[in-house]
């Protein structure tokens, strides 16, 4: 396991977290959209990709929900198309971004969110965000090393946002 890619502490609250555009994303020419929820709350992107998820990394990614009767399905649809790998950093960024991809279930997700404003049925609802920090760096490290990703600093950030 690779803990280089690992960014947290209560100095400043700065944490990074992995999100991936499912299939149906790029299939309705949903990337813009979903991306500039994420970069409009103010987070950064430091890493993002557009992959062919092979079957190997799908079930490293969802290793959690094996032997769940949806997983079989789960896997066959994020491997069946491109999809965008991304990981992001600022503030608490992995409750943050929770909360804009909104609940699991699109009927259960709130209008705003992403999921309740996208997303139609579970399986296909746009976006998974990982849901802790421990989560986030193993699934980083699935697509990124830490030479891949980029930190930088907006110029209008303090200004403005914090
Ligand atoms: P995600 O956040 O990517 O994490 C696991 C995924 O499994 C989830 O989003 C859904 O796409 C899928 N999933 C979870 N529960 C179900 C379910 N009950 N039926 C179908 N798909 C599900």
């Amino acid at each position: 396991m690779d803990t280089t890619l690992w960014k947290g502490g209560a100095k400043d609250l700065s944490e990074r977290t992995f999100i991936m555009l499912k299939p149906e994303t790029l299939m309705r020419s949903l990337i813009g959209d979903v991306i500039s929820r994420i970069e409009r709350k103010g987070l950064n992107i430091i890493g993002l990709k557009l992959v062919s998820l092979s079957r190997e990394d799908a079930s490293k990614l969802y290793e959690m929900h094996q032997g769940r009767p949806f997983y079989g399905p789960l896997i066959d649809h994020v491997t069946s198309g491109p999809v965008i790998v991304m990981v992001v950093e600022g503030p608490n960024a992995v409750v943050i971004v929770r909360g804009v991809v909104g609940a699991t279930n699109p009927l259960e997700a709130q209008p705003g969110t992403i999921r309740g404003d996208f997303a139609l049925i579970t399986r296909k609802n746009i976006i998974h965000a990982a849901d802790s920090m421990e989560n986030a760096r193993k699934e980083m490290s699935i697509f990124f090393s830490e030479d891949e990703l980029v930190e930088y600093e907006k110029p209008t950030e303090k200004e403005f946002l914090l």
